[in-house]
């Protein structure tokens, strides 16, 4: 498993913590992540393989950062906590990157409390789990600590959402507890987002999963992972952190 890079430049650089790096987006947000200058702790939830050559690629790419790789399941507040306590240097912690979360497709009506609960658990608790253990860290930020959730363009509206309502009412609740949070932390220094996405195109779509949505995006196109990890680097800049408690949609106009 890659450990710390012995040509990384130690201490001072900035530290992320990255959950989700084997997903669709994971991979453009880790190297995002290591161009802009922050020592990674990946996490996935059971693809160890996967992540560890993610490592072993952006060790490459990026000779003088540093990258660990930690799998398990971030709703499980233990490992959350080991996660935490890896990602951090000397305490400190700089950013969380929380791009986890299952997709359920399915009426309202074919809806079970079981799979919602299951949306509940993937989308809002694993994700809200995360961040408290991070948190600590994070308030021992010098550049200013910082969240960010993902949600779903379109979510933060509580309209209809036919076969994604389960998922969108996850992503609606972790916007609530976001903003609330990003309130209380404020004064610590620490800035939260949600990044909204819409229709993206990433190595894990299908054409099932992006074609028929696309009538539905008013830019016309499917985005690519890079571009959602665009908007992640901006909420990540000093400037991003003004706009704490924001939800930053990245989709072309879909879910308006
Ligand atoms: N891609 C899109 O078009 C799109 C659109 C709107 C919103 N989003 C949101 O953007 C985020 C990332 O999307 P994605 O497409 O990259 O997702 P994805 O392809 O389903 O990948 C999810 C990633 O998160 C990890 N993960 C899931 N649950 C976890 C848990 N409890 N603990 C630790 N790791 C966990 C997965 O690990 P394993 O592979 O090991 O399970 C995987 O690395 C999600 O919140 C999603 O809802 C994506």
């Amino acid at each position: 498993m890659p450990k710390r890079n012995p040509r990384a430049q130690p201490a001072d650089g900035r530290r992320a913590w990255l959950v989700g790096a084997t997903g669709g987006l994971g991979p453009a947000l880790a190297h995002r992540l290591a161009r802009d200058g922050y020592d990674l702790l990946l996490t996935a939830r059971r693809r160890r393989r996967q992540c560890t050559a993610l490592a072993r690629e952006l060790l490459a790419a990026h000779p003088q950062r540093s990258v660990e790789v930690l799998c398990g399941d971030i709703g499980d507040p233990k490992f959350a906590a080991e996660a935490a306590a890896t990602a951090a240097q000397r305490g400190a912690l700089d950013a969380v990157v929380l791009a986890s979360g299952d997709l359920f497709l399915g009426r309202p009506s074919r809806t079970s409390a079981k799979a919602l609960r299951a949306q509940l658990e993937s989308n809002l608790l694993a994700p809200w789990t995360a961040a408290l253990a991070a948190l600590p860290a994070l308030r021992r930020s010098r550049s200013g600590g910082r969240i960010v959730f993902f949600g779903m363009a379109g979510a933060g509206l509580p309209t209809a959402k036919r076969a994604v309502a389960a998922h969108a009412a996850s992503k609606l609740a972790l916007l609530s507890m976001a903003r609330s949070l990003a309130v209380e932390v404020a004064r610590d220094g620490v800035a939260v987002w949600t990044v909204s996405p819409g229709v993206v195109r990433t190595a894990r779509s299908t054409p099932e999963s992006v074609e028929p949505f696309l009538e539905h995006v008013p830019g016309g196109r499917a985005l690519a992972p890079e571009e959602v990890a665009d908007a992640v680097a901006w909420c990540l800049s000093p400037g991003g952190a003004t706009g704490t408690g924001g939800e930053l949609p990245v989709a072309l106009g879909f879910g308006l």
